[in-house]
């Protein structure tokens, strides 16, 4: 089966980035993370990446004249690293529409509730989990979707639900929606990797 080469953009704690390292080296995933790029020097991400000797480049619009230095250099990499797919993983800036067009339907996002519900500007992190509690749904998710150039908006690609008990506090909710996350990102990137996935008219088909 074809390996995909994946950058994995991240900006902090990588949790997500390190289950997808280990479902490579467990062969569950056929794919190769060629590259973990980040726009933060100190996220823990890239320290993971480093440990199983794959590239860990710190890269920020900081770090550039425009945003448009920014964008080229971000390209020169991916393509010098042939990246079939780019997924962020915590990540926590927008991409440019010049990397979403040069990529199209070739980028994933992975978010913490059932978009479309608790998404869009300002629903990350713990707002998310703060706001699925108080709203009394008891049922809230996972989501890993294509980026496209609308704030969570993309094409599902893949969705697992995850219960909302009585008692959960935004942490506790928030731990095991994580834990989901780790198992339900490399599964929809398999999907990549087989080539089972077709985007039409803003939605995923999946191959059974
Ligand atoms: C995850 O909850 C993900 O859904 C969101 O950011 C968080 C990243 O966590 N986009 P980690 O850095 O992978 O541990």
């Amino acid at each position: 089966m074809k390996k995909l080469n994946l950058a994995v953009l991240c900006s902090g704690g990588g949790t997500n980035l390190q289950a997808l390292i280990d479902a490579v080296e467990n062969v569950e995933l056929s794919a190769e993370i060629k590259i973990v790029i980040s726009n933060n020097s100190n996220a823990f991400a890239l320290e993971r990446a480093r440990k199983h000797n794959i590239s860990a480049l710190h890269l920020s619009h900081k770090q550039f004249a425009t945003p448009e230095e920014f964008d080229q250099r971000l390209l020169e990499v991916l393509k010098q690293n042939q990246i079939d797919m780019i997924v962020l993983a915590g990540y926590m800036k927008m991409l440019s529409s010049t990397i979403i067009r040069a990529y199209k339907n070739r980028i994933l996002n992975i978010h913490p509730a059932l978009l479309p519900h608790f998404g869009g500007p300002g629903m990350y992190g713990m707002h998310v989990h703060e706001a699925v509690i108080k709203s009394g749904v008891k049922i809230t998710g996972v989501t890993v979707h294509i980026v496209d150039e609308v704030y969570d908006h993309g094409a599902i690609v893949m969705q697992k639900p995850v219960e909302v008990k009585d008692d959960d506090t935004p942490e506790t909710l928030a731990e095991r929606v994580l834990k989901v996350e780790h198992d339900t990102y490399k599964k929809a990137i398999q999907l990549f990797a087989e080539e089972r996935v077709e985007i039409r008219d803003s939605r995923a088909y999946i191959q059974p």
